[in-house]
């Protein structure tokens, strides 16, 4: 039995953030379609999240209905709740619009927009007082990866933001490892050899006191049903691959039947 057959019947994590993507229309289509077509329950051993911009957060959740199975994230916020922070929005205020998680340190966030290991610290910590999931995103890059210091570089990368939480605090927390090398369009998509040993050390540190670890870069229909095999992945984060419902609902499928026969009933 692997490692994910033992998750005690904790859900699969498969979702899809939009990154700059979509506007109002086109996020309640989605929101709508993708409502439609669960119909008030998730596929079975799976739990769907999907994270839209700020400005359709609200919009999405209300096409998403009030006892939707899809949990609902933003892609950033502030640790204040309140205050003189100029373009930033809150976790307070992402909740408000409907947030449920808050996807944290994006390494798209880490180059471009100066998040540092301090403030992933600082939004995870404010997403758990709001009673939010934080979704920790972390990462290296091709040259880190290349020096052979993979596996160092990501376990501090966790360990700057995680350290001092409780035991009860780190079991409401996902960790979503997407090396940067994998990720877009000038990715190159991480092979299942090559997704063994930083799993292995993820999984050693956070696998069973963690709500999950998630493996994001590059997924696609193609290959997700091989990263779901890989032991101490819990879960996808999808990009690209995810922005077109077909794409979403079709990785939804290959994420059920994966739960399915890890719980030996294929
Ligand atoms: P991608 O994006 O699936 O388009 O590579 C992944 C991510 O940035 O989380």
């Amino acid at each position: 039995m692997t490692d994910t057959a033992a998750r005690n019947g904790a859900p699969l994590w498969i979702g899809t953030s939009w990154k700059m993507n979509k506007g109002l229309a086109e996020s309640r289509r989605y929101a709508r379609g993708l409502a439609d077509h669960l119909a008030g329950t998730a596929p079975p051993g799976v739990q769907p999240f999907i994270i839209p911009s700020f400005t359709a957060l609200a919009a999405t959740r209300d096409e998403l209905g009030p006892d939707s199975p899809v949990l609902l994230g933003a892609q950033n916020a502030h640790w204040e709740d309140h205050g003189a922070w100029t373009g930033e929005v809150s976790v307070a205020q992402a909740k408000d619009a409907g947030a449920q998680l808050i996807e944290i340190g994006h390494s798209e966030r880490r180059e471009h927009f100066g998040e540092t290991v301090a403030t992933t610290r600082l939004k995870v910590a404010a997403a758990l007082a709001h009673g939010l999931v934080p979704l920790l995103c972390i990462g290296e890059s091709d040259e880190v990866k290349r020096a052979g210091e993979s596996s160092r570089f990501i376990l501090q990368q966790a360990a700057g933001a995680l350290d001092g939480l409780t035991a009860e605090q780190l079991g409401r927390v996902l960790i979503a490892y997407e090396p940067i090398w994998a990720i877009g369009e000038n990715g190159r998509p991480a092979t299942v050899d090559e997704l063994r040993e930083p799993f292995a050390d993820l999984g050693r540190e956070y696998g069973g006191c963690t709500m999950g670890l998630l493996y994001g870069g590059s997924v696609s229909t193609d290959n997700a049903g091989d990263l779901l095999g890989i032991d101490h992945v819990t879960g996808l984060f999808i990009g690209r691959a995810a922005w077109q419902l077909p794409g979403y609902l079709r990785i939804l499928e290959i994420a059920a039947h994966h739960a399915k026969a890890m719980c030996g009933q294929a």
